[in-house]
C-alpha cells in the first residue's frame, strides 16, 4: 500500500518521449554526425589515448536527477566520447582485427534499435526470424553446408559463436557424462576457445594444446599421437577445434586431414573461421579453405571480414537439430508462443532469449552492395597483403617473418649485416611499434612468432591503399633509425 500522503500523479507525464519535431531534429543530427565520421575518418588520427583519470573527468559522479537538453547530451557524446575512441575503420588501423564496417549496416542497426525488434521468437517478429533463416541459408550455401539439415544462429561475435559451438559439441558427443572428455586445439587457436572451454567447466587436464608446425599449422602427427595416448589412458576424445585463418598469421589448419581424423575417431570437428572464413568468397582465398565444408560446426564473424559493424558473429552447424536439442527449455511463460516446428524460435538455438535483430544489417548490406562487391573487396585485401610482402622483401631493412596469408602479414625491422642480437631486434621492433602508436599516425602493434617480436598488419580494410602502407613503413623506418641509436 502507498502512503496516503505520497503524491503519485495519475496523469503520467514521465513517458520518456520527445515531440515529433524534437525527434526529427535529433535524428538528423545523429545521422549528420555518422555521415561526417564516414567521410572524414581517414583525415583523422586512428589512435587515441586516455588515462583513467582523464576519462573519469568526463562524467558525473552522481546519476543526473533532472533533464538535460537532448542536443547538449548528443554534442557531448559526439565531441568527447566518439573522439576518444580508436578509429578501427581507419585505413591505417592495421592491428588486431580491424573493423572496416559499412554505412548501410550502421543504418540497419539504427533501424533495428529504433523499432526495437525482438529477435528471440518467431511470433514476436516472424519476418525478422525468416530474414535470419534466409540469411543463414545464404551462408550455408556459401560455406558448402547441407542446405536442408544445416542450421545456425547469429551471435554477438566469434567468442559467443565458439562458446555456442562447444556447448553443442559437448551435449551431442557426451551428454551429461564428460568427466573423461578431452578437447584438442592448437597453440595458435584463438583465446576465446580456451575461455569457452573453461566456462564449460572443463579442467586443465581435459585440454590438449597441440604444438603447431613450422608454418603455424596444427601438427597432424602430434595430434594423432595425443589422441592415441588419451584413448589408451581411458579418456574420451570428443572435440577438435581447427582454425581457418589464425589471428596471429592468417594460417589455415589442414582442414581436410583434420576432418578425416575426426571422422575416424568420432570426434566433433569445430572450425573457428572467425577471422578467415569469409575469404571463401574470393577466388584467392577459397582454395586455402578447402575442407571447411566438413566441419560439424563453423564459427564465422561478419563483423570482421564481411565489413559489418559490431556486433555480428555467426555459428553454422551441419544439423540444426543439434542446436535445438542443446538449447531448448520449455518454461510455462513461453508456452503460448512455441509455435510449430517450421517456425524457428532462435532462443531455442542458442544462449540468449532476448536478441537484437542482427540479421538486418547482414541482409541489407548484402542486398544493397551485392555479393560481388564483397568478393572484390576481400580479393583486394588478400592481394594488398601480398603486394606489401613483395615490397618488404625488396628492402634490405625488412624481414618477412610470416608471409602474407589471408591478408595478414608479419615482419620485423632487421637490416642486413646489422649484427644485432635477437634481444636487440626484439627491443627495436617493440620500440618501433610503441613510437608509431605514440605518434597516433597508425595502429601497428606487435605479436610474438617463433619467440621473436614482430610487427603484424591485418589488411582487411578495403579502403587501405598501398600508399597508406608505404607511409606507415616509412614512419617505422624513421623510428627504427632513431631506435638503433638507443638500443
Ligand atoms: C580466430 C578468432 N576466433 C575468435 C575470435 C573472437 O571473436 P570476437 O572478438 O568477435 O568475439 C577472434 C577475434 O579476433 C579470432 O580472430
Amino acid at each position: 500500500m502507498h502512503d496516503k500522503n505520497e503524491k503519485i500523479k495519475m496523469k503520467n507525464t514521465a513517458t520518456l518521449e520527445l515531440s515529433e519535431e524534437e525527434m526529427r531534429a535529433y535524428g538528423y543530427k545523429v545521422i549528420d554526425a555518422i555521415v561526417t565520421h564516414f567521410v572524414t575518418q581517414h583525415e583523422k588520427l586512428p589512435v587515441v589515448s586516455g588515462t583513467r583519470e582523464e576519462m573519469e573527468q568526463l562524467f558525473l559522479k552522481e546519476p543526473p536527477a533532472n533533464a538535460t537538453n537532448p542536443e547538449e547530451v548528443l554534442d557531448f557524446v559526439v565531441n568527447n566520447i566518439m573522439t576518444n575512441s580508436n578509429i578501427v575503420s581507419h585505413p591505417k588501423s592495421y592491428s588486431f582485427v580491424p573493423g572496416p564496417s559499412n554505412f548501410i549496416s550502421a543504418m540497419a542497426d539504427a533501424l533495428a534499435a529504433g523499432f526495437n525488434i525482438f529477435s528471440g521468437g518467431w511470433q514476436a517478429s516472424p519476418a525478422a526470424a525468416a530474414m535470419e533463416i534466409n540469411s543463414l541459408n545464404w551462408l550455408l550455401r556459401i560455406f558448402g553446408f547441407p542446405q536442408k539439415r544445416g542450421g545456425g544462429i547469429f551471435t554477438s561475435g566469434g567468442s559467443m559463436a565458439n562458446l555456442t559451438a562447444l556447448i553443442t559439441a559437448r551435449n551431442v558427443k557426451c551428454g551429461d557424462n564428460y568427466e573423461k572428455a578431452i578437447i584438442y586445439l592448437s597453440d595458435q587457436a584463438h583465446s576465446s576457445n580456451i575461455k569457452a572451454i573453461r566456462m564449460l567447466g572443463f579442467k586443465k587436464e581435459q585440454i590438449r594444446i597441440i604444438p603447431t608446425d613450422g608454418e603455424f599449422k596444427f601438427s597432424l602427427i602430434k595430434l594423432k599421437n595425443a589422441i592415441a595416448k588419451d584413448r589408451l589412458e581411458g579418456f574420451h576424445p570428443f572435440c577438435l577445434i581447427a582454425t581457418a585463418g589464425t589471428t596471429n598469421t592468417g594460417t589455415v589448419d589442414p582442414l581436410n586431414e583434420l576432418a578425416e581424423v575426426c571422422k575416424k575417431e568420432d570426434i566433433w570437428f569445430h572450425i573457428d573461421g572467425a577471422y578467415g572464413g569469409f575469404a571463401i568468397l574470393s577466388p584467392l582465398g577459397k582454395p586455402l579453405l578447402k575442407g571447411i565444408e566438413k566441419a560439424d560446426s563453423l564459427t564465422i564473424d561478419p563483423h570482421k571480414w564481411l565489413y559489418q559493424p559490431y556486433e555480428l558473429g555467426c555459428l553454422l552447424v551441419r544439423n540444426h537439430h543439434w542446436l535445438k536439442g542443446t538449447f531448448t527449455e520449455k518454461p510455462e511463460y513461453l508456452r503460448d508462443i512455441e509455435g510449430n516446428t517450421s517456425e524457428i524460435n532462435f532462443y531455442d538455438h542458442g544462449i540468449e532469449l532476448t536478441r537484437r535483430f542482427r540479421a538486418l544489417k547482414f541482409y541489407m548490406s548484402l542486398k544493397t552492395f551485392g555479393l560481388n562487391e564483397f568478393k572484390d573487396a576481400i580479393s583486394y585485401n588478400i592481394k594488398l597483403a601480398e603486394n606489401v610482402e613483395e615490397y618488404l622483401r625488396q628492402s634490405p631493412h625488412w624481414e618477412v617473418v610470416s608471409p602474407a596469408t589471408l591478408a595478414v602479414i608479419s615482419f620485423r625491422y632487421h637490416p642486413i649485416d646489422s649484427g644485432m642480437t635477437e634481444n636487440q631486434l626484439d627491443a627495436l621492433n617493440q620500440y618501433i611499434s610503441e613510437k608509431v602508436v605514440e605518434s597516433k599516425e597508425a595502429l601497428l602493434v606487435t605479436t610474438i612468432l617463433n619467440n621473436q617480436v614482430v610487427l603484424r598488419m591485418c589488411l582487411i580494410n578495403p579502403r587501405t591503399t598501398m600508399e597508406d602502407v608505404k607511409e606507415t613503413l616509412a614512419l617505422c623506418e624513421k623510428f627504427a633509425t632513431e631506435g638503433m641509436k638507443k638500443i
